[in-house]
């Protein structure tokens, strides 16, 4: 296929996305031994001989006059820049499982989007760099989650409502100073770990009920926020959903996340990525998954208006290892149970 971008009409996807959600469960936290600095040392190095020639997008706006902390010494020495047509696994709930002493994942893809916090403290990033794989860590900028390591440091009076589907967890004031503080601090902990890029989930509170009046100007700010801290470290950030504010931070972040963009039609809001040269991760959740995915749910997924050049995988809602392409390849992902 001639791997020609062609811009779509983002005009006539504008359904509105129903509130999303990344439907991804949380289990148990790994306690293991400290990283690998040097070998994170080395890749740095080395990923930043392979792309210093590219040169630098999105990273032209205002940089944070506050850095959180000393930048470590693991900073890579530029911004990793994803490629359209990247392949790509999403697992955020359970750690991957891979041998230290052998390791090997599967499916063979580009990038792995993992749980952050689930992978703090252990040799999974650098056994995926050793792979050759790039690392996209996710957490939660736009939400309180109760149970992560950090969630005593939010204040009440940032909280707003519930999520719709998920107990516990809220909305939160992205206007915040101590919520940006918190962020902030997460931001420096994907870089130590060594992670590649940040997939900030809950950006998209003000088309949710959210109790704080958020509002998508708060978005673009708070994305612009995370921009500027994350460029500090030297790490890409992904859009998640938000199809309403792409236009105002296209030019700033790195890649999208879409979850469902078929499903409800809208696949052509994300089509700018496209045309940037910016790749767009997308997730379906194909009814008949995991067992075997229809052709018809298979189809509905691979060949929706505007996903053409999408990086397109099926998974089921709690995105554990399990995963289907639009080849029809699957594969499991080794994850701890
Ligand atoms: C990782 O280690 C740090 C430093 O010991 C600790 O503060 C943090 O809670 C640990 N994270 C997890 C998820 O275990
Ligand atoms: C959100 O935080 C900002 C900045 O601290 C504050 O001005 C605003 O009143 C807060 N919004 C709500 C609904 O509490």
């Amino acid at each position: 296929m001639a791997a020609s971008f062609e811009y779509e009409d983002s005009s006539t996807g504008g359904q509105k996305a129903l509130p999303q959600r990344n439907p991804r469960r949380r289990s148990r936290l790994l306690l293991w031994a400290v990283g690998c600095t040097l070998l994170i040392l080395a890749l740095a190095l080395g990923l930043g001989l392979g792309i210093g020639l590219k040169h630098r997008q999105g990273g032209t706006g205002s940089a944070a006059s506050s850095s959180p902390s000393p930048i470590p010494s693991s900073t890579p020495s530029a911004v990793w820049l994803p490629q359209v047509d990247s392949s790509w696994q999403i697992v955020l709930d359970q750690a991957l499982n891979i041998d230290d002493d052998n390791p090997t994942v599967e499916p063979d893809v580009d990038v792995f989007d993992i749980d952050m916090f689930l992978h703090q403290n252990s040799t999974t990033i650098a056994n995926l760099h050793k792979l050759g794989k790039r690392v996209i860590c996710y957490f939660s900028a736009g939400s309180y989650e109760n149970d992560r390591p950090d969630s005593y440091r939010f204040q009440q009076s940032d909280l707003g409502d519930e999520l719709s589907g998920w107990p516990g967890e809220r909305w939160l004031n992205l206007s915040s100073p101590s919520v940006r503080d918190i962020m902030a601090s997460r931001i420096e902990i994907a870089s130590q770990m060594g992670c590649d890029a940040i997939d900030p989930d809950n950006v998209d509170g003000y088309q949710n009920d959210n109790r704080l009046d958020l509002t998508s100007d708060d978005s673009v700010e708070f994305v612009n926020f995370l921009v500027d801290t994350a460029s500090q470290y030297k790490l890409a950030v992904g859009l998640k959903n938000a199809g309403d504010i792409i236009p105002d931070v296209l030019s700033r972040v790195h890649f999208a996340v879409n979850e469902q963009c078929a499903q409800f039609d809208n696949c052509g809001t994300f089509r700018p990525f496209i045309k940037a040269k910016k790749p767009v991760f997308h997730i379906e959740y194909p009814p008949s998954a995991p067992s075997s995915v229809s052709t018809t749910d298979s189809s509905d997924a691979c060949t929706a208006t505007g996903v053409s050049h999408f990086s397109t995988l099926m998974k089921t809602k709690n995105l554990d290892g399990w995963v289907q392409y639009c080849n029809g390849a699957t594969a499991n992902t080794n994850v701890f149970s």
